[in-house]
């Protein structure tokens, strides 16, 4: 036998030599859900992961930095009180995603980049990601001002990156323009380019209250039958000024993560979402897989699809744990 494959699996030094894929601490993003109360409380479907007050956010951040951990995307979660139909609260320069954000920046300054989610979902008392009218009908064009004062309003408090997750259609101009006129020239924007709807963010809901309460988000989200879909809606992102493209679910679409390397040109982000990790967790609770493989095998498998970056629950544990360095 002429080939013989194994010669290159031998031992550990051999297998990385010729590993042609990995996951390093700058790689992970570490999503934050943050609260205007005080106190934590750990989300029942999200082992590891809590709802925290500003001052519980900054000393887990501190923490996982001195591990590596640079990058964090924030979630505001705002008390029942604060949510009107058309999500203002998301545009008050006090609410707890700015306060956040600027403790944050007091703190690290450059050593860490803060990145937030843009969308109306955690504000609405409807729980919809945008403005809805008298029929139920979730409209494009009026939530657009107020998702690009909310992006003022964090890039403001000193955000490097705004993530719209709405899901409107020209949201990333309407963003990129504001942010442009007030001279937040620098704030980049990573856009949700393909976004699919489902059932693969039931975790992520109950830890931020922020589930529809009548119908669903198939207006919005895209229809995961769709990929050709996908890699348009990225085209007009990065046309509208999108700096980063975000792909969603991570596993169920690890084709278009493949697809969008290959066809655009700007660094492509991968959100391991809420499902994917409580699947992991709750499958490993049972004893039937061993959980912290199988959650170091998925981001790997993230990376090798083409993603320069992943958001993920896992990324605190993934250091600690010590599977990656
Ligand atoms: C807000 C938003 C959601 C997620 C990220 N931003 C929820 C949704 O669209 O319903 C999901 C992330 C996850 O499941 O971890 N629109
Ligand atoms: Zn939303």
């Amino acid at each position: 036998m002429l080939n013989r494959s194994r010669r290159l699996r031998t031992s550990l030094a051999m297998r990385n030599l010729v590993a042609e894929t990995d996951l390093r601490p700058r790689h992970l993003i570490q999503p934050h859900f943050v609260q205007p109360m005080a106190g934590s409380t750990e989300i029942s479907s999200m082992p590891g992961i809590f709802n925290a007050s500003v001052e519980d956010t900054l000393r887990q951040v501190e923490k996982d930095l001195k591990k590596g951990l640079t990058s964090v995307l924030l979630f505001g979660v705002p008390e029942d009180a604060s949510k009107t139909p058309d999500g203002r609260y998301v545009c008050d320069a006090s609410g707890v995603v700015p306060v956040a954000v600027k403790a944050l920046k007091q703190a690290f300054g450059a050593d860490l980049i803060v990145m937030t989610d843009i969308c109306l979902c955690g504000a609405t008392s409807h729980g919809h990601c945008g403005v809805v009218d008298e029929n139920g009908v979730v409209c494009n064009d009026e939530s657009l001002p107020i998702l690009a004062e909310m992006a003022l309003r964090h890039a403001e408090a000193g955000a490097d990156v705004v993530a719209p997750s709405d899901m409107m259609d020209g949201r990333v101009a309407a963003i990129r323009h504001m942010l442009d006129q007030n001279s937040y020239t620098q704030t980049s924007i990573l856009s949700y380019a393909i976004k699919h709807t489902g059932a693969y963010y039931g975790p992520f809901r109950e830890a931020a209250h922020s589930s529809p309460k009548f119908g669903d988000r198939k207006t919005y989200q895209m229809d995961p039958r769709n990929a050709r879909e996908g890699l348009r809606d990225a085209l007009l992102d990065i046309e509208e000024g999108a700096d980063m493209l975000m792909v969603k679910p991570a596993l169920p679409n690890l084709d278009l993560i493949w697809r969008l390397r290959e066809a655009q040109l700007a660094p492509i982000c991968a959100y391991h979402v809420s499902s994917e990790f409580s699947s992991v967790k709750a499958a490993d609770r049972l004893g039937w897989v061993n959980g912290d493989q199988l959650m170091f095998e998925h981001l790997i498998a993230i990376r090798r699809a083409g993603a320069d970056m992943i958001v993920t629950y896992a990324g605190r544990e993934a250091l600690e744990k010590g599977w990656i360095s």
